[in-house]
């Protein structure tokens, strides 16, 4: 993206004389109608006079605005934050522009309603306030611009102007980003706007460019859209309008692109005038993942972990043209298969390694692959893998949500692939336990024991969430006094894996005299152990304590199968890239089969935290990123969208067999950073037929070409025997080792050597 940063700074270094907005560019070079500020101060509360001129702001914090306040450490859910910028407009800016009629103040995105005052008199407002007439009402992801008369006393030219910004947070992230903001004195360019969205013409996929202006004076010029191959720069297609808009005409440029490859749109227009253009950019997404072929293929994991006597709920993953058969004929005593849906059903019980055929079926062939259940003391010999609710659904999950994601997982293919846990997080539990201390649902979940024998008829598993505290997170009953009738009351409705939050029980914790211990952090979840496993089922123990006290080191200790090692996971780059890249590095000799560390679910398709969904604020290649780090990371994989409205691209990026292999190879191996050589990071992981998977990833702002042989020595290999591109699932040259890696992107290989 090109942008001109001019060299005259004004007043502090963060307030930059330029052209504003990284999706914008001019074709003038002299254009210094705009500035932008990107470091304030900040202080957490609310009170009307922080609106004024006078603030003693001493006291307040640093902070910028291109990212959330909640990113940078601030913890204010559902609370006010006020952000102050100081900053001088230059007269000049003024005389720059060809218009001179308005001043806009474009203040970025606010998570989640705003009031924006300049000196002391407010200009704009987004959203609603708790107390406003009709309640909150949050605006995340519009961009705020306040328009001022360019004429008006308001603006104090070539002095100190106080933009004082009122916030409330909905419910984390919060705060001002996707800044800098930017002060800009409009041209006639700056009135016009492109907007690019992915659809479809029909045939196949397309973007769809629309052009808009603010003006009521209609304006001519050029309107182009180019697709451009990023790494090549080659124009792949092109097409270009003579034509006009002003506010109550757009115009539209519909332009198809091969969604099986990494392209850019770039939409210009140029107004006749003054020769002055607008450009936007835009990544599509694009599919890497073959498709599945016709005939029968084995995608899941040949290897299974049991207790003794334990039922067995587990569905073989198989993709291909449907109807399908799936038997077996030397299953071991004690169990069966539905050959409709492949759901493998019974109890072993005697500890041993039972091995078998299953044979899979359909119109287009046939295929066999050789099972082991490992009837044993550890289960989840590789990482769980299905859906949890609450990045998509918060608090406001239902039955029939749950049922809706279920169906979804079968019918779109994702339980082909292995993803079977279905996991009901936070928002279960009804206000008041029953007479007898059992727990009891909510008016949302009318039978968890019909919906626990549904999932296991077809062959999915049933998870559950509580906390060892009085109160879950979101406020629900806990588990505290009542760990063994909880288990029991789990076991009865045929619950599958547990995720136990801490939340609650920080306010116990705080008022025990040994709390700077480890053994206080571990007492709780030793408790809930001993109850579970007094049950007769296996159910996969999920700790979430965001990591205190080092919970890698003794998860082990209190049986966990996995355990959260950061706080909470937002669809940003920024939470993905502290949580991912910053927060795993140390930890790989703490995974093993049985017991996996975990990063938080996933965050692509459509997730919102609540009832309002949209698509993840993750681009396509960061996508491709959280994915391949998450297998690299033998990390649980837990699906966080709706899955009834997930995509092509989506389920692409979840139904890739060579990259799912990786996560659940049964070595469990998790990776360790090998090179860290500035924007550029190698992830590798020991595979158990002994080839490595190897993640290089670009995690600069500018697209990177990384010559793989540099880092031959640091990483032990003398000579490279195979290379296979895990995405697009085609092997590669062993002498041209040269990648294209775009921004936040990834090149996913399978090595040898
Ligand atoms: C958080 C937890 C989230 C979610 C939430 C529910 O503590 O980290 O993953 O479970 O509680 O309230």
């Amino acid at each position: 993206m090109k942008k001109q940063m001019l060299s005259l700074l004004v007043l502090a270094s963060a307030i930059t004389l330029s052209s504003c907005g990284s999706e914008k560019s001019n074709s003038s070079s002299i254009q210094q109608n705009s500035l932008e500020i990107e470091n304030g101060k900040f202080c957490v509360g609310d009170d009307a006079s922080w609106a004024g001129a006078d603030v003693d702001e001493s006291s307040w914090q640093d902070i910028t605005n291109t990212t959330t306040w909640t990113a940078q450490g601030v913890r204010c859910e559902n609370g006010f934050g006020w952000y102050r910028y100081h900053v001088t407009i230059p007269k000049s800016m003024l005389e720059k522009s060809d218009l001179k009629e308005t001043v806009d103040f474009n203040m970025g995105k606010i998570d989640d309603a705003d009031e924006v005052y300049l000196n002391g008199q407010l200009i704009g407002k987004t959203g609603s306030f708790p107390d406003d007439e009709g309640g909150y009402r949050g605006n995340w992801n519009t961009q705020r611009i306040y328009r001022v008369d360019a004429n008006s006393d308001l603006i104090k030219w070539d002095a100190d102007n106080v933009l004082a910004v009122r916030v409330y947070n909905g419910g984390d992230p919060g705060g001002m980003f996707a800044g800098p903001v930017c002060v800009r004195v409009p041209n006639t360019i700056d009135n016009l706007s492109i907007k690019v969205v992915e659809g479809t013409d029909g045939q196949g996929a397309s973007c769809v460019c629309t052009l808009f202006s603010k003006m009521t004076d209609t304006k001519s010029g050029t309107f182009s859209v180019l697709v451009v191959d990023p790494e090549t720069d080659k124009v792949l297609d092109e097409k270009k309008e003579e034509v006009s808009v002003n506010n109550t005409e757009n115009s539209v440029i519909s332009m198809p692109y091969d969604n099986h490859q990494m392209v850019r749109i770039i939409a210009t227009f140029t107004e006749s005038t003054t020769g002055l253009s607008t450009e936007t950019q835009y990544i599509p997404k694009y599919i890497l993942t073959p498709a599945a072929p016709a005939e029968p293929r084995f995608n899941t994991t040949p290897l299974y972990g049991v207790r003794p006597g334990s039922p067995i709920h587990f569905r073989f993953g198989v993709s291909g043209e449907k109807p399908m058969k799936i038997t077996s004929d030397d299953l071991p005593e004690g169990l069966a298969i539905n050959p409709d849906n492949g759901a493998l059903s019974g109890s072993l019980p005697n500890p041993g390694s039972y091995t078998f055929n299953v044979k899979a079926t359909n119109a287009k062939g046939e295929t066999t692959q050789t099972f082991t259940i490992r009837c044993g003391s550890t289960i989840a010999l590789t990482p769980p893998m299905g859906w949890n609710s609450w990045n998509c659904w918060g608090l406001s999950v239902t039955q029939d949500k749950v049922i809706s994601s279920s169906k979804a997982l079968i019918d779109k293919g994702l339980a082909d692939y292995g993803y079977c846990y279905m996991n009901i997080d936070d928002g279960w539990e009804a206000p008041q336990r029953n007479a007898d201390g059992t727990i009891a649902v909510n008016e949302k979940f009318p039978s968890m024991k019909e919906l626990g024998d549904w999932l296991h008829s077809e062959g999915l598993k049933f998870g559950i969430y509580s906390s060892p505290g009085d109160l879950t997170c979101g406020g629900y009953l806990g588990s505290i006094d009542h760990e063994l009738q909880d288990a029991e009351s789990y076991n009865s409705w045929g619950i599958d894996y547990l995720k136990y939050d801490w939340c609650g029980y920080g306010r116990k914790h705080r008022t025990e005299p040994d709390n700077q211990t480890v053994a206080s952090y571990v007492r709780p979840y030793l408790l809930m152990e001993r109850c579970l496993r007094q049950q007769p089922r296996d159910i996969f123990y999920s700790l979430c304590q965001y990591g205190m006290a080092d919970v890698w080191k003794w998860g082990h200790a209190v049986d966990a199968n996995s355990w959260r090692t950061t706080g909470d996971i937002t669809d940003t780059w920024e939470s993905l890239y502290d949580i991912g890249f910053c927060q795993q590095p140390d930890l790989y000799p703490y995974a093993e089969p049985g017991h996996w560390n975990d990063p938080d679910m996933l965050i692509v398709g459509k997730v919102g935290w609540s009832n309002n969904l949209r698509d993840s604020r993750l681009t396509p290649d960061e996508q491709y990123t959280h994915i391949s780090l998450w297998t690299l990371l033998a990390s649980n994989m837990l699906i966080g969208c709706d899955i009834a409205q997930m995509d092509e691209f989506t389920v692409s990026l979840l139904c890739n067999h060579e990259v799912n292999a990786v996560n659940q190879d049964i070595l469990g191996k998790q990776a360790q950073r090998v090179v860290l050589d500035g924007t550029i990071q190698i992830w590798a992981r020991p595979l158990s037929d002994g080839s490595y998977a190897v993640g290089i990833f670009n995690v600069g702002k500018a697209d990177a070409r990384v010559d793989f042989r540099k880092y031959f020595k640091e990483m032990g290999i003398t000579s490279l025997q195979s290379v296979r591109d895990l995405w697009r699932q085609k092997d590669l040259s062993t002498t041209d080792v040269n990648y294209f890696i775009p921004t936040h992107g990834v090149k996913y290989l399978k090595v040898t050597y």
